[in-house]
């Protein structure tokens, strides 16, 4: 397994591309299940998971061309030969159930296996399944699997989450724009995810109208043409190395950066010092007055603070002036940076769903171990500041949700370089 060893070495400076959102991929990659037609995706990232989708629509008959450097994803699912995504490929990656809506509005049935929990907690699907029963279809969970049947198709209905699911809220929007009369979706997530989603199906000839607030209709259509549609930047790899030049000081521009992706999230970066400026091309941000100040952060859905962030901006705590309070509200088990971070120095106290972290001077490198996505990012954001040698092990989980992440901060004068596992 590859490791990163990243050496502190003082303010970056230059600037970053971002890449389309792998959230937003992950949930327009499926939509192609919907339509007979071909739909492209431009601006796609180059990452693992978009790899996973690619082989489990491929595994259901789905055509998947990555074109342009992975840039580019030509798909088309003129006919589908399986309405079964084996758990082999479904444990990988949660997101597959992101094929269960699309495949019973196109087919009137499927077969998908549970996801199983991940390291940040259990992730039931619950919501799914009775968004979609809503809809009329028919729940069967047996040997691991969701068998799912509309016989006579999916009718129009209303949805009332009981929180809100992003990846639920998706589903259903899926499956709605092709569901016979009108489906109401309440308590519906608000993220920019949502929106690029329905913009995508408004292309394919979706009628939806509210996405972005809690409220969404769908006027259900009987087919969707094809349609090509550009993947919406990624505010998760934006914050998170909008945090790189926060954490060591200097000024890094981060190309196709947009305020409106991360309003809360900017907000508590202004309040802890660090200066976010919009230019022509994104989005400037420059900390040059030595440690930041410590401030307090609650992760909510969209428009609030990310969960996806929350990781990140932990290691930015670690070295803040001050205590700060962070609250994980979306995820039962998304501290497990905090035992790595503390292997650093960092002074942290987790109680349940909250961390009380108090500012030190310097963090010192160490090997770490990444354990999720977003907390191998924290460390590494933790060893770009730190002094000495930081050893990330485990980077197969970065992979997943950053692409060229070491280019992109060597690109801005970070001492960092990938160490190929024996
Ligand atoms: C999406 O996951 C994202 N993944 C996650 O990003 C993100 O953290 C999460 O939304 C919250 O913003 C993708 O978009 C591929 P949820 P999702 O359904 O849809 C519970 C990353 O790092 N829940 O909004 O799975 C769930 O357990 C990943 O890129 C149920 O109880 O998240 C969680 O506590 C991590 N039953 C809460 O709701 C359900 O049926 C929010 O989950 C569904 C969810």
């Amino acid at each position: 397994m590859d490791s990163i060893l990243v050496t502190g070495n003082g303010p970056l400076n230059g600037e970053i591309p971002i890449a389309g959102a792998k959230n937003a991929c992950l949930t327009l990659m499926p939509a192609t299940l919907l339509s007979e037609e071909p739909l492209t995706l431009t601006n796609a990232p180059r990452l693992s998971d978009i790899r996973t989708m690619t082989t489990l629509l491929q595994s259901l008959g789905a055509e998947v061309s990555s074109l342009q450097d992975g840039k580019v994803l030509a798909m088309s699912s003129h006919d589908l030969t399986s309405h079964k995504a084996d758990y082999d490929i479904v444990r990988k990656m949660r997101a597959s159930i992101l094929v269960l809506g699309p495949m019973l509005a196109r087919d009137g049935q499927a077969v998908v296996s549970l996801p199983g929990g991940c390291a940040i907690g259990a992730r039931p699907v619950d919501l799914h399944l009775t968004a979609l029963e809503a809809l009329g279809a028919e729940m069967e969970l047996k040997d691991g699997y969701v068998h799912a049947k509309a016989p006579g198709g999916l009718k129009g209905g209303i949805i009332e989450f009981p929180f809100v699911s992003v990846g639920a809220t998706e589903n259903a929007l899926m499956a709605a724009t092709l569901a016979k009369g009108t489906t109401v979706i309440r308590t519906a997530a608000r993220e920019p995810e949502i929106v690029d989603l329905a913009d995508c199906l408004r292309a394919m000839g979706a009628q939806i109208e509210g996405d972005g607030t809690s409220e969404i209709t769908i006027q259900g259509v009987d087919r969707l043409h094809g349609a090509t549609h550009p993947v919406v930047t990624d505010r998760i790899e934006l914050g998170t190395y909008m945090l790189a030049p926060a954490i060591c000081g200097g000024e890094v521009e981060l190309l196709g950066g947009r305020i409106d992706l991360l309003q809360a999230f900017i907000e508590k970066l202004d309040a802890a010092g660090v200066h976010v400026q919009e230019t022509p091309r994104g989005l400037k941000v420059a900390q040059r007055n030595g440690r930041v100040n410590a401030v307090d952060v609650v992760t909510e859905p969209f428009p609030g603070f990310p969960t996806d962030l929350q990781a990140q901006m932990m290691a930015l705590m670690c070295t803040a002036n001050g205590v700060s309070v962070l609250e994980e509200k979306i995820f039962e088990n998304r501290f497990m940076h905090a035992p790595e971070l503390i292997r650093m120095g960092a002074q942290i106290d987790v109680h349940g769903g909250t961390a009380t972290v108090t500012g030190v001077e310097r963090l010192k490198g160490a090997p770490v171990m990444a354990t999720d996505l977003r907390a191998s990012v924290s460390l590494i954001l933790a060893g770009l500041a730190a002094g000495g040698e930081t050893v990330v092990s485990r980077v197969y989980h970065l992979d997943r949700g950053y692409e060229h992440v070491v280019s992109k901060l060597s690109g801005v004068g970070a001492k960092i370089e990938r160490i190929k596992g024996q």
